[in-house]
């Protein structure tokens, strides 16, 4: 296994649509086998909650998703979950926003509008077909990591860029406003 060099915004690799995977093949793909186990260890090394196929250059519909216990409030967490050729149907509810940041947009995070739930079906790693709903904090992930096979970063989905800023300072105010509650009490 090898860790992969991550794509940066303003590559064009990041905004070319991923091909889909033969369905098929996936269990004897082995070029698609060494990508997923890369894509792991690349995501563990790097520290984040998701990796999609395009941000290590590879052009195949391939995610990984997770949500930590911690993150996204008090939302279930959810174990590394990989998705082959991942189709979302998202719930018509009204989207909400959530702080989002991007392995290929390092130090940066934005407030995204993302829909709350989404029932999602595609392929594992074995070729087996799967599907599930997902809520919270993993829908948003989810929705992040299939935008990447569509060539979209969440900067190109944010409304409002005055929630848009380096974590640095974000988190600076964020610890502000925390001591200041404290003071309050
Ligand atoms: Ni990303």
């Amino acid at each position: 296994m090898s860790i992969l060099k991550i794509a940066r915004m303003g590559h064009p690799v990041l905004l070319q649509p991923a091909q889909a995977v033969e369905a098929a093949a996936i269990a004897a793909d082995r070029s698609l086998q060494t990508l997923i186990d890369d894509m792991i260890e690349t995501l563990a090394d790097a520290g984040g909650v998701g990796l999609a196929a395009p941000q290590v250059y590879a052009g195949r519909r391939v995610i990984l998703a997770m949500a930590p216990a911690g993150r996204g409030d008090d939302d279930a967490p959810t174990p590394l979950t990989i998705l082959v050729n991942p189709e979302l149907e998202l719930a018509p509810d009204e989207p909400r926003l959530g702080w989002e940041g991007c392995l290929s947009i390092p130090g940066l995070r934005g407030a995204v509008p993302r829909a709350p739930s989404l029932r999602y079906h595609g392929f594992d790693r074995s070729g087996q077909a799967v599907e599930g709903v997902a809520e919270g904090f993993f829908a948003r992930v989810l929705q992040h990591e299939v935008d990447h096979l569509d060539g979209v970063l969440y900067p190109m989905r944010m409304a409002d860029f005055r929630y848009f800023g380096f974590d640095e300072e974000l988190n600076r105010l964020e610890a502000e406003a925390r001591a200041a509650e404290r003071n309050e009490a």
